[in-house]
C-alpha cells in the first residue's frame, strides 16, 4: 500500500467509526442493518463485529457475497430481504459524493444489491474519505450493470441516450485482472461509462433505466440521508 492509500485507509476507518453513532436507535427489536461493500464498508463491518461480540443485537443484510463472508466470519447475524421487509439503516461507502449527497457507486461491482438494500432502508448513511467528495459527479466512470444477452445492442442504446443528453465517452466492459469479464453477484456484466462530467444525473438515471438491457446503474440520487467524510482535518457530517 502506498503512502496515499495508507492515509486514505485511515480516513476510511475514521468515517466508519463516526458512523457507529448512527446505530444508537432504539426500536425495541434487534436493529436491522444493511451492510455495504468495499474497503470503507469493510471497516464498518469490523467495528460492528466487535459490537456484536459485546452483545449488541442486530440482524444484517449484506450487499455482496464478499461482505456476507466477512460478516459471517465475525458472527454477525445475517438475513435477507425475503425475511425482513424493511431495514432501519444501511451503511455503505461510495466512489463519489456531492454536497447534496448524490452518489456514484459500483466501483466494487455491488451496485445492484447496494441500491436494492439502500432503497429498502429507512436511512442510508455513507462513509468515505474526502477523496470521494466532488462538485459534479462523473470523473469516476459510471458503472452500469447490464445483461449479458445483447451486450452490443445495450451498449449502442446507452451511447444513444447519453448522446441525447450531450454526454459521450468510452463504455468499457469491466474486466478482471486475468482479462476475463467481471461478473456481478447477480450474474451480469458492468460497463464503466467514462462521461467525465454528469451535470444532469436525474435525466441520465431516468434514460438509462429505459434501456432494456440495463439492469441498474451506479447513480444513487435521493437515497443517502447522512454522510461522514473523513480527511486531514477530521470528520465532517453532511445531511440532506
Ligand atoms: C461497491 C461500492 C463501494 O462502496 C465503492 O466502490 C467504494 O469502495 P471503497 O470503500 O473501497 O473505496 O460502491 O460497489
Amino acid at each position: 500500500m502506498g503512502m496515499n492509500n495508507i492515509v486514505s485507509d485511515v480516513h476510511k476507518l475514521e468515517a466508519a467509526k463516526s458512523a457507529m453513532q448512527e446505530l444508537d436507535i432504539s426500536t425495541g427489536a434487534p436493529l436491522r442493518i444493511g451492510l455495504g461493500t468495499g474497503s470503507t464498508a469493510k471497516h464498518f463491518v469490523d467495528l460492528l463485529g466487535a459490537r456484536v461480540a459485546e452483545g449488541f443485537e442486530c440482524i444484517c443484510v449484506p450487499t455482496s457475497e464478499q461482505t456476507a463472508e466477512q460478516a459471517g466470519s465475525l458472527r454477525i447475524p445475517l438475513s435477507d430481504l425475503d425475511h425482513l421487509d424493511q431495514l432501519d439503516i444501511t451503511i455503505d461507502g461510495t466512489d463519489e459524493i456531492t454536497a447534496d449527497l448524490s452518489l456514484i457507486k459500483g466501483g466494487g461491482g455491488a451496485l445492484l444489491r447496494e441500491k436494492i438494500v439502500a432503497a429498502a432502508s429507512k436511512k442510508m448513511i455513507v462513509i468515505a474519505d474526502d477523496s470521494k467528495s466532488v462538485e459534479t459527479l462523473g470523473a469516476f466512470p459510471l458503472p452500469i450493470e447490464v445483461n449479458k444477452f445483447g451486450l452490443m445492442a445495450t451498449k449502442n442504446a446507452i451511447a444513444k441516450v447519453a448522446g441525447a443528453l450531450k454526454l459521450s465517452g468510452d463504455l468499457l466492459l469491466r474486466k478482471k485482472a486475468d482479462e476475463t469479464p467481471f461478473i456481478t453477484d447477480e450474474g451480469h456484466l458492468i460497463l464503466d461509462a467514462c462521461f467525465g462530467r454528469i451535470s444532469n444525473p436525474k435525466e441520465l438515471s431516468n434514460e438509462l433505466l429505459q434501456v432494456p438491457g440495463v439492469v441498474q446503474h451506479g447513480l444513487f440520487l435521493n437515497l443517502c440521508q447522512n454522510a461522514y467524510i473523513a480527511g486531514a482535518n477530521g470528520v465532517i457530517k453532511l445531511s440532506r
